[in-house]
């Protein structure tokens, strides 16, 4: 079954086609960073007029280097939420267009979920070896905990009760004036310094919570900076190590927790782009006793692929709402019966 994912929910106009959840025939990704560079984050009403003129152009450049015609689509599954709304807009509005009049089925997906199956696009393991899992997304918008018994099964666990792990490493990075993103450039200084040198506070200590916490930690950093100014590249390199040992340990201190609470979990899960950390990938081999899966960086950002094989797994696991997909009747963030029933997990 060949699927295609269109993906606009913040800034990267993604368009993919993946056959039976897993192979990616074609992925293509416009990313807009330079065109919200000079306001120094992400514009909504930016985004979505820059989605609305690539979207287009993309599918098609999309079809002609993989070879495809639009009649070979099965299906269209596209991102409903959550992002930036007029963003959204624009690819649930050409989604539905091109599943109208193809006369295919439209299968809204959740961007959020979706991450952990592009996560599951990059690896080499079979369901089996996965399943029942903990999922973990740690981006720049979250740090979701999930418990997951198969494909479309999604328990949240627990999520950040204030700032993302990778918002709070873009946060630091910039009080130490090191530019955006933070994530590489606080790791690259790490290497330099001592995970040891600065006593961190452990946010939300409790054995027992599983929500993650990390405004405290950027108050605590922004105080060591202004403490130590002005800051030798020793004391820097150390603050980014520290904060990043404390960042990372963090969750693995939350995944320690969640495994004895969930034994039979096989594995771990990890999205997103603090996946991309060589030291978080070091951390969980010698702390966490199962299979911690870490995917290319290409499937753990944002991108298409993850839109089409969630989207094959939702139409597998859920024919009872085949009416719905093919009257491509609901609209971006929908209070539609049947999305809640899709995302709905016990
Ligand atoms: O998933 P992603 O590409 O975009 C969204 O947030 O949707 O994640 C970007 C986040 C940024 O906050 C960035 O600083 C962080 O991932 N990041 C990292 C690393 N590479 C990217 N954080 C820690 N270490 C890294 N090596
Ligand atoms: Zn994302």
């Amino acid at each position: 079954m060949l699927i295609l994912g269109i993906e606009s929910s913040c800034d990267e106009t993604a368009v993919a086609l993946v056959a039976d959840g897993h192979s990616v025939i074609g992925s293509l990704v416009a990313s807009q960073t330079a065109v919200h560079m000079p306001f120094g984050g992400v514009v909504p009403e930016v985004a979505a007029r820059e989605h609305l003129k690539v979207i287009g152009p993309l599918l098609q450049q999309l079809l002609r280097e993989s070879g495809t015609t639009r009649e070979q689509i099965d299906a269209v599954a596209v991102t409903q939420g959550p992002g930036l709304i007029g963003a959204i807009l624009v690819g649930v509005a050409y989604a539905k267009g091109l599943a109208l009049a193809l006369g295919r089925p439209l299968i809204p997906v959740d961007h959020v979920h979706a991450h952990i199956h592009g996560a599951m696009l990059g690896i080499k393991a079979s369901a089996q070896q996965v399943y029942p899992t903990l999922a973990l997304v740690v981006s720049g918008g979250h740090t979701n905990l999930y418990f997951m018994a198969n494909p479309t099964h999604f328990r949240l666990l627990a999520s950040s009760i204030d700032d993302a792990c990778g918002e709070c490493f873009d946060k630091v990075a910039k009080l130490l004036g090191l530019g955006y993103p933070g994530g590489p450039v606080i790791e690259a200084l790490a290497e330099y310094g001592d995970e040891r040198a600065v006593a961190m506070p452990r946010m939300v200590s409790q054995r027992s919570r599983l929500e993650f916490s990390y405004s405290g930690l950027k108050t605590f950093m922004a105080n060591q900076i202004t403490e130590h100014k002005p800051l030798s590249d020793r004391m820097r390199a150390d603050l980014c190590a520290s904060f990043q040992a404390e960042a990372l340990g963090q969750i693995i201190r939350k995944l320690q927790e969640a495994l004895r609470l969930h034994p039979e979990s096989k594995s771990v899960l990890v999205a997103g782009g603090v996946a991309a950390n060589k030291r978080f990938r070091q951390l969980m081999a010698e702390q966490i006793p199962v299979p911690a899966f870490f995917p290319p960086l290409e499937y753990c950002s944002d991108n298409a692929a993850m839109i089409a094989a969630y989207g094959f797994h939702l139409h597998q696991a859920h024919p009872e709402h085949a009416a719905q997909w093919m009257s491509h009747d609901w609209d971006a963030y929908s209070r539609y019966d049947f999305i809640k029933a899709m995302n709905a997990t016990p």
